[in-house]
């Protein structure tokens, strides 16, 4: 018969599509080795409290140590009728340290503080590993940016030229968010060291349980500050989902560009043979699809975030079943993101940039009108009337098909009085890029400081 953790109450075990609805042990299994660290812990409060002497503290430690390498190895596993990893691993430790000791475990804790807790020491985990293999990424785009330091290409807003900018600012500007993401894992986890352990159903327990012994011993700042928030809030696991979401996002507005660049038309970059794919058609393609895939799984990552917070909305407090639906969209970002972001980091270290031709089309489709109106404003020329002198210069120049520095001083003059022919200085692009030299600016002076500071910035983890 079907074994279950409520058995006085009820004349017989779950209908089978009950069972089968219920089940959680396919996903919920990756928790096992938390839920014993938890066990352990609770163990030893149950023996400061007076509830287990010291024979039964080290005979059920024991039994719980035997129980966690039997884990690991995979000699323990979930059997069929286990409904949770819970109930599969309590009925290992009876397996273990006999009915009578192994039967005394379960005291002053249930399966709701357990479930909180152990969710937020897993994701603790994760966190750390995702956010190191996030800076894998962002010293891959520092070190891009290292190799093309004078590197200029087209800044674009609206997909359109508008000023030129160096290859290693824009480089940087895709690092900086991932730098926030990784700050945002770090905020996070001052929220999600508090423990629940302790909570019990919903009210806390009676016998006499420090929360704070077992907060500590589980790596956690402290317990939760109430019970009832404890076992039913699960803001935290949907923080760390909007972080993971967020981090999709950033690496899918890099592998957008990564696509576009990759493009005959655009002609910025060639991508490393190990990071792309052939067809199995088409003998000359070659594929972004570890951008493409960065992309696509942008889509799935959100919709973990979404799905968690749609299963959240509405439910009255404290714990309910509804609340098992809170893994598998974590875990599910937890896998996307550590088989993705390796991948990822090996595509952007391997990129090959096109430097000449990204520098050729830098000043192109008057991308250096700003820098004649900005010009015209250093010569005393209100900015209103600049801006209709650098307009006049383009129309003039789409007219004839030619480029800015192609007019002569006479059309020059003949556009504007103030137009002389010191304004040849600022139409080239390296005149264009020193002249944006304030903080934060494309300069090159300026993007080398900034290069150093994202770097110390990365090494400060
Ligand atoms: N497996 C459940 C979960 O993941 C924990 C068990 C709580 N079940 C219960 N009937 N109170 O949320």
């Amino acid at each position: 018969g079907r074994v279950s953790l409520w058995g006085g109450r009820f004349a017989g075990g779950p209908a089978d599509a009950l069972a089968a609805l219920s089940k959680s042990t396919h996903f919920d299994w990756r928790l096992a080795g938390q839920d014993v660290a938890g066990s352990k812990a609770h163990a030893k409060v149950l023996h400061a409290a007076g509830l287990l002497d010291d024979d039964e503290l080290d005979g059920m430690l024991a039994a719980l140590e035997r129980l966690r390498e039997d884990v690991a190895s995979g000699a323990f596993v979930a059997a069929d009728d286990d409904e949770d990893v819970h109930t599969a691993l309590e009925r290992g430790l009876i397996e273990r340290a006999g009915p009578e000791l192994g039967g005394k475990l379960r005291a002053g804790r249930s399966r709701n503080d357990q479930i909180a807790t152990l969710t937020r020491m897993y994701l603790r985990d994760e966190a750390r590993t995702i956010a190191g293999l996030v800076l894998d990424v962002v010293d891959a785009l520092i070190e891009q940016a290292a190799a093309h330091p004078g590197a200029a290409m087209p800044g674009r807003t609206h997909l359109q030229h508008a000023q030129p900018v160096l290859l290693a600012h824009h480089l940087l500007a895709h690092a900086w968010p991932l730098l926030r993401d990784v700050d945002r894992f770090i905020d996070w986890d001052v929220r999600a060291a508090r423990s629940p352990y302790g909570s019990g159903a919903l009210a806390g327990s009676s016998l006499g349980l420090d929360p704070a012994a077992v907060a500590a011993e589980l790596g956690f700042d402290g317990p939760v500050e109430n019970s009832i928030d404890g076992t039913a809030s699960r803001d935290v696991v949907a923080e760390f989902a909007f972080v993971a979401a967020m981090l999709g996002v950033d690496l899918s507005r890099l592998s957008e560009e990564v696509i576009l660049w990759a493009t005959k038309e655009f002609g910025f970059v060639r991508l490393h043979d190990s990071y792309s794919t052939g067809s199995s058609i088409m003998p000359q393609k070659k594929n972004p699809d570890v951008a493409e895939l960065a992309r696509g799984k942008a889509g799935r990552l959100i919709g973990d975030l979404s799905g968690l917070l749609a299963t959240l909305k509405g439910l009255p407090l404290a714990y309910n079943r509804d609340l098992q639906e809170d893994k598998e969209p974590v875990f599910d970002q937890v896998d996307t993101l550590e088989v993705l972001l390796p991948a990822f980091s090996g595509m952007v270290a391997t990129l090959e940039f096109d430097t000449e031709r990204m520098a050729s089309l830098a000043p192109q489709g008057f991308s250096l009108a700003t820098d004649v109106a900005e010009w015209l404003v250093r010569e005393g020329v209100p900015f209103r009337v600049a801006h209709e002198v650098a307009g006049a210069c383009v129309r003039v120049c789409e007219e004839r098909g030619i480029e800015l520095w192609d007019l002569s001083d006479d059309d020059l003059a003949g556009i504007s009085e103030h137009l002389t022919p010191g304004v040849r200085d600022v139409l080239s692009v390296e005149g264009s890029l020193a002249s944006r030299d304030a903080v934060g600016g494309t300069a090159p002076v300026r993007v080398a400081e900034q290069l150093e500071t994202a770097k110390e910035r990365s090494a400060e983890y």
